[in-house]
């Protein structure tokens, strides 16, 4: 398998909303509570790219198994700096390097645009996006207890950050 990371084109979209309703359904990696339509995600597809914001899509073989982007954390112009992210991987191919190749591509792309902190929300039972973040560099910032409801149950929501042009400490870890 060599998936490729690549920007997402709108034929991509029906994919990447399977991948991401199969996360709203089974999982608080999303406080969406029911599946979006194919329609809503098209119009969130076309307003992202209107507005310049990135979208990648990881593809193996021509099938989508992964996609990330970011977009504005907060929209006053003094936020203009930070921005905050999704990934989302396919069920069943978790665990197996996709997600780091996806954010080391968007990661890359922040960068390159000049942003200079990227912020991410992580529902605070979500273990393995905690760890995930964590082993790419972000730090936990915040949490905030109670601010969500899914499945029946108050949700707490992690805030994790990466400072994207602080130099590498001693051990060659950004902000580690
Ligand atoms: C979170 C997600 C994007 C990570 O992508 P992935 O391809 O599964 O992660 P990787 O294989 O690149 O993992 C890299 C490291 O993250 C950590 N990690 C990832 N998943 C983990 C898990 N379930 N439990 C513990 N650690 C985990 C590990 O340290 C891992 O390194 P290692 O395998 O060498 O130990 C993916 O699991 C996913 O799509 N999950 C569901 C949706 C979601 O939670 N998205 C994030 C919303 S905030």
């Amino acid at each position: 398998m060599s998936p490729v990371v690549c920007p997402a084109s709108r034929t991509d979209v029906p994919a990447t909303l399977e991948i991401y309703n199969h996360a709203v359904l089974h999982t608080t990696a999303s406080y969406d509570l029911e599946p979006v339509s194919l329609d809503t995600r098209l119009a969130w597809f076309d307003h992202k790219q209107a507005a310049g914001w990135p979208i990648l899509v990881l593809e193996d073989a021509g099938r989508v198994i992964g996609w990330a982007t970011y977009g504005p954390f907060r929209e006053k112009p003094g936020y203009a700096g930070t921005v905050e992210h999704s990934v989302y991987i396919r069920d069943g191919l978790r665990g197996a390097g996709l997600g780091t190749l996806l954010m080391n591509a968007l990661i890359a792309d922040a960068t390159a645009r000049n942003f200079h902190v990227m912020v991410g929300g992580v529902a605070a039972d979500n273990a393995g996006s905690l760890a995930f973040h964590t082993r790419l560099g972000f730090v936990q910032v915040a949490h905030f207890r109670q601010v969500g409801r899914k499945f029946g149950r108050w949700l707490d929501l992690a805030f994790l950050q990466l400072v994207l042009d602080e130099p590498a400490g001693e051990d060659g870890k950004i902000n580690g």
